[in-house]
């Protein structure tokens, strides 16, 4: 058989494959995390190479960038953002910001198949008109981490957040309302997302050190877009 000489990563990528090719069961691909909470798999993985074009088309214009905590800690993610507001970090704090504080100039516009997808996203989940002003793009290699936090820098509170997964599996940390909640553990794979909303919308969350791997279309990477809704 061909798997005999594929790599373990490799024959996840083709069982994937395969899997794509069956009718579309969305009830199956649905997991509730928690009240307001669900993990759609795959939602995104067929639209997987015209969001890859759109991410480098907006990391082009925005570049990653490693930003500081306001305790004085370098991010091990490197982040962009686009849409109107971008999510930033510095030694004063956290906050959204119409403009990039590296070139002052406004983010890059959210391109169309990242608001179709975080609005079809949301819809699957019970959460219709969702339009978010920002798009977080988090990229990860092998060892960075995102540690537990919530979403809260966001005026309205009533919108979800929508999660993609795109690249090397994650360890997803999915924990409650408080930090000393004892956080579930999901494998977010490529083309997953998450989408937390209502009950859960500040649920602790955050993401374990990547482990190494090579994955097909992304190589040794994970990126994740977090959709917002900033305003009310
Ligand atoms: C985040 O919490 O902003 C990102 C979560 C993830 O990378 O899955
Ligand atoms: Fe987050």
């Amino acid at each position: 058989m061909l798997s005999h000489s594929l790599s373990k990563t490799d024959q996840s990528v083709i069982s994937l494959d395969l899997f794509n090719d069956l009718p579309p069961s969305p009830e199956a691909a649905q997991m509730p995390l928690a009240a307001g909470s669900v993990l759609l798999r795959g939602f995104a993985q067929s639209m997987d190479a015209e969001l890859l074009r759109a991410i480098d088309a907006v990391i082009v214009q925005a570049p990653l960038r490693h930003m500081q905590t306001p305790g004085g800690y370098t991010m091990s993610v490197a982040a962009t953002s686009c849409g109107s507001l971008g999510w930033v970090s510095d030694s004063t704090g956290y906050r959204y910001a119409a403009l990039d504080p590296s070139s002052r100039r406004p983010w890059p516009a959210m391109p169309a198949c990242f608001l179709d997808l975080a609005q079809r996203a949301a819809a699957q989940a019970g959460y219709d008109n969702f339009v978010p002003e920002s798009c977080l793009v988090n990229t990860y290699t092998p060892g960075a981490k995102l540690s537990l936090h919530q979403d809260k820098d966001e005026k309205d509170l009533t919108a979800p957040i929508v999660s993609v997964s795109l690249g090397l599996p994650a360890v997803f940390l999915f924990g409650g309302a408080k930090r000393s909640d004892k956080p579930q553990r999901y494998r977010l794979l490529h083309g997953d997302v998450v989408v937390w909303g209502g009950p859960s919308r500040l649920a602790y969350h955050g993401v374990l050190q990547l482990a190494d791997g090579e994955h097909a279309l992304l190589g040794r990477r994970r990126i994740n877009l977090t959709f917002r809704r900033v305003l009310v």
